[in-house]
């Protein structure tokens, strides 16, 4: 318990204090590498979704990590969503929380995810822009002052390596993937200090992944294990590594959408990962996929639904459903006692 940030909120909807136990990414991953196992970071956009996530967490008994992407959510404050998800996981004082800013594109980004208590952010200097590449030593310079101002407050840091393919926030826009160097790597750790690694292994995020079933030439799973043998205390982390299951795509387009034959990461693959040094597995594409599915099933058969706590609610449950099943997959299931 040694690395729990503890913290006094308000229960939502109710009058007295209680006690929020949110732990940090490092106290997580920590835990997970002791049982040689992974912990699903689900990406979530509104309140009800962070719900799934954590009643998903809840009924298999797991730790999890909730992530958001600055600006990326229904809302149209982050820090108004923001407060709203620290009050929420108050109400879950049996589930190991890591409360994780997905991609900070900047370093006041992440000082305001710090200042709203979360207990780690990701700073992603891995570019210049949405187009140019950073240098190293401009992803080195901000990931160190994060790292900084973070550690002196008791949070976790997430650098990012390489360039992840794709868009983060499942837009359209995408960019080149360029993959992760192992020396890079131990030097990048050794001159930030960040707890945990964003490696690009080929990965992409989004909807739109490989053109076939990715085998050892796209998916570069060796790098991994050369990568967490160099730089042994660092946790790696898998971007971009949802599934796409063919289900959801299928009932997705029956019913409106237009998605077109796209291949993930195969669960095998991610189960995999786990064993070869892989800490985070990062997910949002499948639970957006499961709810969108959900909803759209739902909007098609009542032809006058246009209440979204008739839609929205379908859509909640299913998330709910492929998290939970992730979490199994992942070796988190069951896990939640070693942080009691
Ligand atoms: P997917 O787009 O594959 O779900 O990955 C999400 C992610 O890596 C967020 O950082």
């Amino acid at each position: 318990m040694s690395e729990i940030v503890a913290r006094r909120c308000r229960r939502a909807g109710g009058t007295e204090d209680g006690l929020l136990a949110l732990i940090t990414l490092r106290a997580a991953l920590d835990a997970a590498r002791a049982g040689s196992y992974g912990v699903g970071a689900f990406n979530v956009t509104d309140l009800a979704q962070a719900e799934a996530v954590l009643d998903a967490a809840a009924s298999t008994d797991s730790p999890v990590i909730v992530q958001t992407i600055a600006g990326a959510s229904v809302h149209g404050r982050d820090e108004l969503f923001w407060q709203a998800l620290v009050g929420l996981i108050g109400n879950y004082p049996d589930v190991p929380v890591v409360l994780h800013l997905d991609h900070g594109a900047s370093y006041d980004d992440c000082v305001r995810a710090i200042g709203a208590g979360f207990t780690s952010v990701m700073i992603d200097g891995s570019m210049r822009d949405h187009v140019t590449p950073a240098t190293f030593e401009e992803n080195v310079e901000v990931t160190r002052r994060v790292v900084e101002y973070a550690h002196a407050r008791g949070v976790s840091v997430e650098g990012e390596l390489g360039t992840i393919g794709g868009s983060e926030d499942g837009g359209a826009s995408s960019k080149a993937i360029i993959l992760a160097d192992p020396d890079e790597a131990e030097r990048f750790v050794a001159q930030t200090g960040v707890d945990a690694l964003a490696v690009a292994i080929g990965t992409s995020h989004g909807a739109y992944k490989f053109t076939s079933p990715p085998d050892g030439t796209v998916l570069r799973m060796d790098l991994i294990e050369e990568i967490a043998s160099r730089i042994p205390d660092t946790h790696l982390v898998m971007h971009g590594s949802s599934s796409l299951p063919a289900d959801l795509r299928e009932t997705i387009n029956a019913h409106g959408g237009r998605l077109p034959e796209s291949w993930g990461v195969p669960e095998t693959e991610k189960a995999r990962s786990t064993k070869l040094g892989i800490r985070k597995i990062n997910q949002g594409m499948d639970s957006h996929m499961a709810h969108s599915a959900a909803v759209r099933t739902y909007l098609d058969a009542d032809g006058i639904g246009v209440d979204p706590a008739l839609y929205g609610k379908p859509g909640r449950e299913a998330m709910q459903r492929i998290v939970a099943d992730r979490m199994q997959v992942f070796g988190q299931a069951g896990q939640s006692y070693r942080h009691r």
